[in-house]
């Protein structure tokens, strides 16, 4: 089944126009399409029906493009998948109001599901969709908090990413009949893959080709973001072994410590400079190999996780699509 077609294929051309054209615009525009394709496989694995599980899988990714009006309008966000937002075509109500009817058309799409398996797939939905709002919360709040602890950013990301993954692998499984061990292996593998993925796309925020990356690179940096590249580089700043990489100049780290701070307590309204300089302090500490092993490091143990399960043509897809996440440059 070609799950990009059937999404394509959803109909949009309803009246008021002002509220459907935007998720037409939104659904059209394309994206990677990870979260139903996720859902299908985890399906195959355990022989499920395609049907079964499509509207659990198209739910899942009108639900995913909701989630990304209203964080475009969060995160004051102008281009994603190389076009302008909706807020910035429209306007900020268009995102919220459409992005509402996102969340009601995905819900009215997931009650497809057969009938016995409504239940559990709704509570797991439901469950799924209070932790992003959760995980968007605390990734707000960081904007302005000081000081963001490793544990809790990795805490932020599984809730504000990882959960939506993860419900995609395990609600395919369940809808074809997974017991509950199996289902519980594919939603640490969901998780696992997601803190990989998150720390991808922050990477990518910051030394992305604005071509293939389709969003505007520089703009965790504009939010004050506590991003994983960004703690990295707090966290070398502070490490004794960095200050004496950093050689021929002692008061470097420290300096550059200030003035990292410094744009970091800033909110602008023209991010060039800023964007520039922290992205200066980033290369000087060599933070983005860090970053890298710490991706590979997470689908390592999402691979491993796999083991624990069927072997078929699904598994090997799942590790194709691990690790192609992990190397991708959009
Ligand atoms: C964007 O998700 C939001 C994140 C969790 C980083 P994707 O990178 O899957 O976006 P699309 O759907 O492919 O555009
Ligand atoms: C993604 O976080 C989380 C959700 C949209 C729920 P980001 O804010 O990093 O996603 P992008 O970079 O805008 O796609
Ligand atoms: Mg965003
Ligand atoms: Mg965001
Ligand atoms: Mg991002």
């Amino acid at each position: 089944m070609d799950i990009n077609k059937e999404i394509l294929n959803l109909d949009w051309k309803r009246e008021p126009y002002g509220l459907y054209e935007p998720i037409e615009y939104t659904l059209a525009a394309g994206g990677k399409r990870v979260r139903p394709q996720l859902a299908m496989i985890a399906s195959q694995l355990f022989g499920g029906k395609d049907e079964e599980v499509l509207p659990a899988a198209l739910a899942l990714e009108v639900f995913h493009n909701f989630t990304l009006l209203h964080d475009d309008v969060m995160d004051k966000a102008d281009v994603r998948r190389g076009r302008p937002t909706v807020h910035v075509k429209w306007n900020e109500n268009t995102a919220i109001l459409s992005g509402d009817q996102m969340l009601i058309e995905a819900y009215k799409l997931l009650s497809g599901v057969p009938a016995d398996k409504l239940p559990k797939v709704l509570q797991l939905f439901n469950k799924m969709a209070t932790e992003i709002c959760e995980g968007q919360q605390y990734d707000v709040d960081f904007e302005s908090q000081e000081q963001v602890a490793i544990e809790e950013y990795l805490k932020m990301i599984r809730l504000k990413t990882s959960v939506l993954l993860a419900n995609a692998l395990q609600t395919g499984a369940y809808i074809a009949g997974a017991d509950e061990r199996a289902q519980e292996v594919l939603y640490k593998f969901g998780i696992h893959i997601g803190l990989a993925f998150q720390i991808q796309d922050d990477i990518l925020d910051v030394w992305g080709d604005p071509k293939t990356f389709g969003k505007a690179v520089g703009g965790d940096i504009s939010c004050n973001k506590k991003t994983f590249v960004y703690l990295e580089a707090v966290r070398r700043l502070g490490d004794e072994a960095m200050r004496r990489k950093i050689k021929g100049d002692e008061a470097r780290p420290a300096t550059e410590a200030k003035s990292l701070e410094k744009w970091y307590s800033q909110v602008l309204e023209d991010n060039t400079e800023k964007i520039t300089a922290v992205k200066e302090i980033f290369e000087l500490l060599d933070v983005r190999s860090a970053c890298e092993k710490v991706v590979e490091d997470y689908t390592r143990k999402a691979l491993a996780l796999l083991e624990q399960l069927p072997q078929n043509e699904a598994t090997e897809q799942l590790r194709q699509l691990a690790n192609k996440l992990n190397t991708r440059k959009d």
